[in-house]
């Protein structure tokens, strides 16, 4: 590891999550209150998760359900916080029915951190960290994309996702706030709720196996993705909010492997006999056909690897949905 990372920056600090019940954010709140011993307020409005997740962390952290879009809620947390996690999200899967939903939480609370923290006197604030999506590639023609490949925007989602990113680094050039955007790819693993209709695919893939239920497989299951193991997400976001090299920055988090869906399913009947598939049509969100992502430059400048690969991935998913659901 890099000689510039400093660990212990983050021991005792006071630090905000937005979005902090969601599969990224709870996971990210463990760690911090875990390894960290940090002082963690949560942020979150409950509309796609529920404090019950936090479970043994409940009496560990501050949690607040309110939205981010509340001003006066937010500002006091926000004039607390020496690191800021915004991972506030409106989901993909809901991008063409909500919009507007989007645009708000995705773009415009972003804004509103931003603005609150610009013209706000903050002495022990440190640093922002704007979680971003390696959806805004969308169908690039050349892969692995790189930070700078032309972006290619298919979604509502992605589009505010994308806008977000646009005003954090706005904030960076022009008022010289001190932020950090990390762009990841298909997380998975622990805490990735089933019954959330929102859970990734590889979630539900693995919670049907166990259930006995076929795996639903949407077009011809040759579509492709960049998949990245929580621990793994985790500790690269933990990274972007004390490593000096990312002041500033955007870094893509993924692993450079490519994951056929079909070939998921083939993994998790590796490990779980006789599985069934079901294919059905395409949805309106299956327009990427190939995801991988180039992860050299946070390798080169923060030291960040992957430990787990995919298949590690699945078997550690599978044990933790068969303890917590079977
Ligand atoms: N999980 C992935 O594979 C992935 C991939 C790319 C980017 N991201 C980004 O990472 C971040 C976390 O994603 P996730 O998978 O944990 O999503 P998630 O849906 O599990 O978590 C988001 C949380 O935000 C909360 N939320 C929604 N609107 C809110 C509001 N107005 N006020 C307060 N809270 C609100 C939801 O209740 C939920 O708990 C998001 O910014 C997302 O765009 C995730």
């Amino acid at each position: 590891m890099n000689k510039l990372i400093n660990f212990e920056k983050l021991k005792n600090k006071k630090v905000l999550v937005t979005g902090g019940l969601g599969f990224v954010g709870h996971n990210l709140v463990r760690t911090l209150v875990n390894q960290y011993h940090c002082d963690v307020m949560v942020v979150d409005d409950c509309s796609n998760s529920k404090p019950s997740i936090l479970g043994d962390l409940t009496n560990k952290v501050r949690f607040y359900n309110i939205s981010v879009l509340d001003k006066k809620a937010m500002a006091p947390l926000l004039a607390e916080a020496n690191y800021i996690y915004h991972l506030a999200c409106k989901q993909i899967s809901v991008s063409s029915s909500d919009p507007f939903g989007h645009l708000a939480v995705n773009g415009q609370s972003t804004l509103e951190i931003l603005e609150y923290l610009r013209h706000n006197d903050l002495p022990d604030f440190e640093r922002f960290i704007y979680t971003s999506s390696c959806s805004i590639y969308g169908s690039s023609m050349r892969l692995p994309s790189h930070e700078e490949s032309s972006k290619n925007i298919l979604s509502n989602y992605s589009a505010t996702k994308l806008l977000g990113e646009h005003f954090v680094e706005v904030y960076f050039r022009n008022y010289g706030l001190p932020v950090s955007t990390i762009r990841y790819s298909n997380v998975y693993g622990y805490g990735q709720t089933p019954n959330n209709p929102y859970c990734g695919v590889l979630g539900k893939f693995i919670h049907n196996a166990l259930d006995k239920k076929p795996l639903m497989i949407f077009g011809d299951g040759e579509q492709t993705r960049d998949y990245t193991f929580i621990t793994d997400a985790v500790e690269a976001t933990i990274l972007a909010a004390i490593h000096p090299m990312a002041l500033g920055e955007v870094f893509n988090i993924g692993t450079s492997t490519e994951t056929s869906v079909s070939q998921l399913a083939a993994m998790i009947g590796e490990i779980i006999p006789d599985i069934q598939i079901q294919y059905l049509p395409e949805r309106d969100i299956d327009n990427v056909r190939r995801r991988s992502i180039d992860i050299e430059k946070i390798h080169q400048r923060l030291g960040w690897t992957p430990k787990t690969t995919i298949r590690k991935g699945i078997a550690e998913t599978i044990n933790w949905y068969r303890d917590t659901y079977f």
